[in-house]
């Protein structure tokens, strides 16, 4: 199913954001404000995650998407990139089993290719096994670049529509985000970064067109239910106006 397009119709807009997504950002200074190796940053962050499933679950999130490892992570340290790879074979081989009593679908998305062997499969399993959890869509977001994301997109489109070469005019918002990674979810309603930095840092580029963006300064590690919450009181006061005038929302029933 194709989900609506915020530049193509209004989207249906309530109190709790129906799509949540998070660049999980601080780990590394979170370590090293306390003189601990950056990797330790990324082993509390896990439990950060955890929390934050269960938050969001708690309040009726429908999905909640994180950005675990950006197609530019790998320009990190190799013994860093190594630990988190290991860290996210380890956690998905733990928490399978708890997502599912909490009916969490888990979602990947992004350029598995570069992955090993043994991820990829772990991959597959943990989403073949959660595939009938219906309560929340957990997406983890790794090897994941908006730009990534459009090219293949574009790639896959082409292949499927050759004549659309010859007929550009017939290419339309709707043919091109169908084939988006997240195709099946909703646009996000409100974007978390944490850590303190104001950027997109190349996540859900085309998704991200009318969602509310919220930064804090708290690093990923220390972010719980309490910080969920002030996230969520600050959307419910966003006027979210789609292009319209705030007089066009007040009179409209
Ligand atoms: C986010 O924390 C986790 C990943 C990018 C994997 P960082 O590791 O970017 O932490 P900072 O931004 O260096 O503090
Ligand atoms: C964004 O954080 C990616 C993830 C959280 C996975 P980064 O720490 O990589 O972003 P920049 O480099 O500060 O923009
Ligand atoms: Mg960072």
């Amino acid at each position: 199913m194709t989900q609506a397009s915020s530049t193509r119709s209004i989207p249906a807009t309530g109190q709790i954001p129906r799509h949540v997504a998070i660049i999980m950002d601080g780990n590394g200074r979170w370590a090293t404000q306390r003189m601990l190796p950056r990797t330790a940053g990324h082993v509390r962050g896990v439990q950060a995650v955890r929390r934050a499933v269960e938050a969001c679950g708690r309040r009726g999130v429908e999905y909640l998407t994180l950005f675990a490892f950006s197609s530019e992570n790998w320009r990190r340290p190799a013994q860093e990139v190594s630990l988190l790879m290991k860290l996210f074979v380890r956690t998905l081989e733990k928490e399978v089993d708890k997502l599912i009593a909490q009916g969490v679908r888990l979602r990947i998305v992004g350029d598995l290719a570069p992955f090993d062997r043994k991820l990829r499969d772990l991959i597959r399993d943990a989403e073949a096994r959660t595939a009938d959890q219906s309560s929340l869509v957990l997406t983890i977001a790794a090897n994941y670049g908006g730009r990534w994301d459009i090219l293949q997109a574009t790639r896959a489109l082409l292949a499927d529509r050759p004549d659309l070469a010859d007929h550009p005019e017939q290419l339309d918002e709707d043919a091109l985000s169908a084939r988006l990674a997240m195709a099946y979810a909703p646009e996000p309603d409100l974007f978390i970064r944490t850590g303190g930095e104001q950027r997109i840092s190349n996540f859900l580029i085309w998704q991200l067109a009318y969602t509310e963006l919220y930064f804090t300064p708290c690093y990923w590690p220390d972010f719980g239910a309490a910080d969920i919450d002030q996230a969520f009181a600050w959307y419910r006061d966003r006027e979210r106006r789609f292009g319209r005038t705030s007089e066009q929302l007040r009179t409209q029933t």
